[in-house]
C-alpha cells in the first residue's frame, strides 16, 4: 500500500451502505484543525471528575483503551475499519514504528481529509474505500484489526465480525466499540418503540440493527471463530460526553447537529443508561 494513498476497492454505489447523514454536519470540524480526529465518545475513567472542556482528552483516553485491547506493537500490520477522520491511525502511527497501517471507511470524503496525513518515517497509511462486511483484503492479512463505534452503522454485524475474523491472522486481535440499545429503552423512555427506532433513524441513519443485544454480538463472533477476551461496559465512563454539547466553540458544526430530535433523544437514552457502550476484544482462532 503506497504512503497516504486513497483506493476505491469496493461497491459502495447507489445500492450499497452510505455513510451517516450526521458526517454532513462535522465535515466542516476539520478544514482546517488536523489535531482532534475523533468522532466518538469520550471515556472518563472517573467520571464524576469530568469538566467542560475535557471531552477531546477523554476521546484520546477511549482510543488508548482500544488500542491497548487491540493488541498493537511495533512492526504490525493493523486495519481501522470504519475509521473517520484517520485520529485512531494517527495515534497509532505517533506512538509506534515499523507499522503497516490501513484505515477502511465507507465515506470517501473523509477518506480525502486522512490522505492529509503523512506517516512517520518507518510506518507506511493507507486509505480504502469499502465496506466493513466486505473487507477487500486477504484473509490473515492483518494482526490487528480495530472498529470504534461503527459497528451500529454497518449492515450487518455477523458479516463484519466474520469478515473480521477472516482478514485477522491465527491469534491476531480484535478491539470494538459498540453501541447497543437495551430491549427496555422505550418502556424506560415512555415512548413506543416505533417511535424511538424511528426518531433514532432521524439522527443516525444507517442503523440498520438497533435491536441486536450484546448475547447476539458475542453469539456471532464466536460463530466467526473469534474468542472474548474481554467485554467492558464504558456506558457510564462515556455519558459526560455531552458535557460540550452543541457547544460550536467545543465542536464547530455541533450546534446544528444537537438540535436534531433524533440526537437529543440518544443523548437522553445513554443518560438514563437505556442504551449501552461497550468495548469488546476477541482473538482470532481461525487456523494457521
Ligand atoms: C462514529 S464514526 C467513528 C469514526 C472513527 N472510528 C472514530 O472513532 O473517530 C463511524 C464511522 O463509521 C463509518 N461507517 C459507517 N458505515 C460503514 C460501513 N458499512 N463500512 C465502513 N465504514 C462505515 C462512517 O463513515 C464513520 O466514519
Amino acid at each position: 500500500m503506497s504512503d497516504g494513498s486513497t483506493h476505491d476497492a469496493a461497491r459502495t454505489g447507489r445500492d450499497g451502505p452510505s455513510p451517516p447523514r450526521y458526517i454532513d454536519a462535522l465535515l466542516g470540524d476539520f478544514d482546517g484543525a488536523d489535531d482532534h480526529r475523533w468522532n466518538h465518545l469520550g471515556h472518563w475513567d472517573e467520571p464524576a471528575e469530568a469538566v467542560p472542556g475535557s471531552r477531546v482528552r477523554a476521546q484520546e483516553r477511549m482510543n488508548d483503551v482500544v488500542v491497548s485491547l487491540a493488541d498493537v506493537a511495533d512492526g504490525r500490520a493493523v486495519l481501522d475499519v470504519g475509521c473517520g477522520f484517520g485520529g485512531t491511525l494517527q495515534s497509532i502511527d505517533s506512538r509506534f514504528e515499523r507499522m503497516e497501517l490501513v484505515g477502511l471507511d465507507i465515506d470517501v470524503r473523509q477518506l480525502r481529509v486522512c490522505t492529509r496525513l503523512v506517516p512517520r518515517r518507518t510506518n507506511s497509511l493507507g486509505w480504502v474505500n469499502g465496506d466493513a462486511c466486505h473487507l477487500p483484503f486477504p484473509s490473515s492479512r492483518f494482526d490487528s484489526v480495530i472498529s470504534i463505534e461503527a459497528l451500529w452503522h454497518v449492515p450487518s454485524r455477523r458479516e463484519f465480525l466474520h469478515e473480521a475474523g477472516r482478514v485477522l491472522r491465527a491469534s491476531g486481535a480484535l478491539a470494538v466499540v459498540d453501541i447497543l440499545i437495551e430491549p427496555d429503552a422505550a418502556d424506560s423512555m415512555g415512548i413506543s418503540r416505533r417511535e424511538m427506532l424511528e426518531t433514532l433513524e432521524r439522527g443516525f441513519a444507517p442503523w440498520p440493527e438497533p435491536t441486536t443485544t450484546l448475547e447476539d454480538v458475542l453469539g456471532h463472533a464466536a460463530a466467526a471463530g473469534l474468542e472474548c477476551e474481554s467485554v467492558i461496559d464504558a456506558t457510564d465512563n462515556t455519558v459526560p460526553t455531552y458535557l460540550d454539547h452543541g457547544d460550536s466553540t467545543q465542536r464547530p458544526g455541533a450546534a446544528t447537529f444537537s438540535r436534531n430530535d433524533g440526537v437529543r433523544l440518544f443523548v437522553e437514552l445513554h443518560r438514563r443508561r437505556c442504551l449501552k457502550v461497550v468495548y469488546l476484544s476477541f482473538t482470532a482462532r481461525n487456523s494457521s
